[in-house]
């Protein structure tokens, strides 16, 4: 596939995919959320690539939304053909992906971006960031994700607050709640994702795909995140990582994980 809305960048182990629609803000047309699907495939079939970092083009927003003037006209249909197809193609994947997403927040951060920046495991911000969820101000509530996500991320009252009112927090808010780990000068955001991902790239790929599915499992309708915890957990002594690990511990040599 082409990607005339992405930007894909690769260094050692790291993939950036960057959202490349700077003049409507990086909005997430219905183009967008295929090509990051088609990425996203081609990212985790890639065994090239340990982690992810998604962010948006220029200095001026991550993600200001859904293309609000793509569905300006839907039916109730098309709006609930638009969610879901949303959470199958881009923020359930996002959110299942067996390699480290991170979100690299580099501005406005408002409905779907929001939520986009939510789904990825977890989000560094840059000062200048702008977070929300303005959806009941256009009519509708968070549609990809937002309302499970937020509540897990920052509590249920706060959650309640942030999509009742549709404001917007910054960075230092987003901060002590939960919402971003690390809030950084926007100069140093990138090298700031990428010293993080260089760090994660480091350790077993395998472990990581277990720990992503063993953690997501306590946050799933129906998922029991202990049990595929001891499931996961049972599962990576089988694996040609956990021997390199072990082995390379008790030879007192550097590790070199393949990602078997
Ligand atoms: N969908 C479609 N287009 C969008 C968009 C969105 N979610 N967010 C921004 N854009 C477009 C604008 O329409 C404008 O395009 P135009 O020049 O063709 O008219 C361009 O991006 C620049 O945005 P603009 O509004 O002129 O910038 P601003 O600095 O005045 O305001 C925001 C920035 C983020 C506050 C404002 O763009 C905004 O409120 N966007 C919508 C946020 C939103 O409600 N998102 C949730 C959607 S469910």
């Amino acid at each position: 596939m082409t990607y005339t809305n992405l930007l894909i960048d690769n260094k050692d182990h790291i993939r950036v995919i960057t959202i490349n629609r700077p003049d409507q803000l990086n909005a997430l047309n219905r183009e967008t959320i295929a090509q990051m699907d088609d990425a996203l495939n081609a990212a985790d079939k890639d065994a090239s690539v340990r982690v992810l970092i998604i962010t948006g083009s220029g200095a001026k927003a991550f993600v200001a939304g859904a293309d609000i003037k793509e569905f300006a006209d839907f039916s109730t249909a098309d709006g609930k053909a638009l969610s879901a197809d949303g959470h199958a193609k881009l923020f359930t994947h996002v959110e299942r992906m067996t390699k480290p997403v991170i979100a690299a927040v580099n501005g406005f951060a408002l409905g779907g971006g929001l939520e986009l920046a939510m789904s990825c495991h977890f989000r560094i911000a840059s000062e200048t960031a702008r977070m929300g969820l303005p959806e009941v101000t256009l009519g509708v509530i968070p549609g990809y994700g937002g309302t499970q996500r937020l509540p897990q991320l920052v509590g249920k009252g706060k959650a309640m607050e942030m999509i009742f009112t549709g404001g917007m927090i910054n960075s230092a808010d987003a901060l002590q709640w939960g919402l971003v780990n690390q809030v950084v000068p926007a100069e140093q955001l990138l090298s700031t994702c990428m010293e993080l991902a260089g760090k994660i790239a480091r350790n077993s790929p395998t472990a990581l795909g277990a720990a992503i599915r063993a953690v997501n499992a306590g946050y799933e309708h129906g998922g029991n995140g202990m049990e595929r915890e001891i499931e996961e957990f049972g599962k990576c002594f089988g694996t040609p990582d956990f021997v390199e690990g072990t082995t390379a511990f008790m030879e007192k040599r550097k590790v070199e994980f393949k990602g078997e």
